[in-house]
């Protein structure tokens, strides 16, 4: 039997193929509780820290909503207004927290915060983004990955275009190499993951049968997929002069409806995280986008808005996701 109480939530690293195919099976009997009206309160009494050092549409709706869902109350600690990062150290906000929350999520920059916030707080830490990792992300998708193709998801295959060594890319091959599936990622070597990370998922998938392929090639990336993955091609917390560079590097691999034929397969699924940048000028401005005569980023509208995008059920699955993350951690 499965037991994840009092754990934190920082990384898919930390938790087992078993465990992570548990936390997917409870959002998927929580969602299906919800819809016909019969959702048990397992978080009665909680009272949930939400720290937020970046911006966020689905992650924080998806905390509040899931926490009001269960009977839990929650804190809204925005990027300014708290003494967070200003005047008081993660150590010190991790005891005072630990003492009044039963959990709290942290989104923000380094890796290292979530973790010190985990060991000095004595209660759950749930990692909704940082720099590193976005792993309640992996669990929606997959959920999304598993409601969409009728295969188990260790006979899926998925390819992700685009800045493959970010917070995104790293988390989708680790969640990937946890769980047998065959994850290609196409980018320009030089936005790879690390190459320690590599070495690890390769060690991962040498024991679940992953298959994972690194290519600068798209063609090779996309073709069979059954899911194609992108991201922004810079992240929050990057610096925006960085812009030019990216659009130089990545413009190859933006999804396009010719990337979609190419795999080969109608019934191949584009997929995002969100936000998305299929509209160029609102991201970078009327100057960059008229010197690369790019419209969109890293997905043309045409594919974003198509039947084949599953992006909004990916959003929705963010909430039945995180859900289950905070009933199996904290829950009665
Ligand atoms: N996908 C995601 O994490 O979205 P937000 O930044 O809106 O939370
Ligand atoms: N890679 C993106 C993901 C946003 C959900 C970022 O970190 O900004």
């Amino acid at each position: 039997p499965i037991n994840l109480r009092g754990r934190s939530f920082l990384t898919l690293l930390d938790f087992t193929p078993d465990e992570i195919r548990y936390l997917l099976r409870l959002a998927g009997d929580l969602k299906a509780a919800k819809a016909a009206g019969y959702e048990q309160r397992r978080l009665n009494g909680k009272n949930i820290a939400l720290i937020f050092e970046k911006a966020s549409t689905r992650t924080r709706t998806g905390f509040e909503v899931a926490a009001y869902d269960q009977g839990a109350q929650v804190t809204y600690l925005g990027p300014s207004g708290s003494h967070i990062g200003h005047k008081e150290t993660m150590k010190d906000t991790a005891r005072v927290l630990g003492r009044i929350y039963d959990g709290i999520e942290y989104r923000g920059f380094g890796q290292s915060n979530a973790e010190d916030l985990a060991h000095f707080a004595g209660v759950p830490v749930w990692n909704g983004l940082t720099d590193s990792f976005h792993p309640t992300q992996i669990l929606a998708d997959f959920l999304t990955m598993r409601e969409f193709t009728h295969k188990h998801l260790s006979d899926v295959s998925f390819c992700f275009l685009g800045d493959a060594g970010s917070n995104m890319g790293d988390s989708l091959m680790i969640g990937a190499a946890k769980l047998g599936m065959h994850i290609r990622m196409a980018a320009p070597e030089t936005l790879w993951p690390n190459r320690d990370l590599i070495e690890r998922c390769q060690a991962l998938a040498e024991k679940t049968r992953a298959q994972i392929t690194l290519t600068e090639d798209v063609e090779e990336a996309v073709q069979g997929c059954d899911y194609v993955y992108t991201d922004v091609w810079l992240s929050m917390g990057e610096p925006a002069d960085l812009w030019r560079q990216r659009i130089e590097l990545l413009k190859p691999y933006q999804v396009t409806q010719e990337v979609m034929e190419m795999t080969g397969n109608r019934h191949a699924k584009f997929m995002h995280c969100l936000p998305a940048f299929h509209n160029a000028e609102t991201v970078v401005g009327k100057e960059i986008r008229d010197d690369y005569g790019l419209d969109a980023m890293e997905v043309t509208e045409e594919v974003f808005e198509s039947e084949r995008s599953i992006v909004f059920d990916q959003a929705e699955n963010r909430m039945h996701t995180i859900k289950a993350v905070l009933v199996a951690t904290i829950g009665a």
